[in-house]
């Protein structure tokens, strides 16, 4: 099915999103950097990874569907922070917002009853599931520690595991 005009204009913007999401979360892993707090930049830095991969399956998407890719501008992200504790809390409201975004998409695809994109939505629905999970798990255990260095220095080496690996899914090429 070719993708509609509305549907091509709504994925456009999405792919804004996720390149400002790619570039919010390169700003945090600064923040974390520059701390020496390496498990924290990690985490971030495959989070930006992620984030790419994500703009880039709206794009490959609209192309093969025979849309045209009209990029936005990215928008200047915040770069100074609090506390590792504000850190997540802001990448964590954002991700709701991106949650937000993507059921929007899905009621406009199932309104045009466009069965295409409304399948290629429901990965990014589980997808974002896991990330608000995510970083709701590493919020609470930053509430837990409470800014104590020994207990920050222990979720950093737990952060310093995450694994970048791309998505399996069938609008990322090979
Ligand atoms: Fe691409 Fe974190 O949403």
């Amino acid at each position: 099915m070719s993708i509609s005009t509305n549907i091509e204009e709504r994925f456009n913007e999405q792919i804004q999103k996720e390149f400002f999401s790619e570039y919010l979360y390169i700003s945090m892993e600064a923040y974390f950097k520059q701390m020496s707090l390496d498990g924290f930049a990690n985490y971030f830095h495959v989070q930006a990874l992620e984030e790419r991969d994500h703009a880039m399956m709206f794009f490959n998407y609209v192309i093969d569907t025979g849309g045209k890719i009209q990029l936005r501008q990215i928008d200047k992200p915040k770069n100074d922070f609090a506390s590792p504790l504000e850190v997540f809390q802001l990448s964590l409201d954002h991700e709701k917002f991106v949650t937000r975004s993507i059921h929007s998409l899905v009621s406009a695809a199932q309104d045009e009853k466009d069965y295409t994109a409304n399948t290629f939505l429901q990965w990014f629905i589980t997808e974002q599931r896991e990330e608000e999970s995510n970083m709701d798990r590493v919020l609470n255990k930053l509430k837990l520690v409470e800014g104590d260095g020994r207990g920050l220095l222990l979720l950093d080496a737990e952060l310093a595991l995450r694994v970048y690996a791309p998505p399996a899914n069938a609008n990322m090429p090979g």
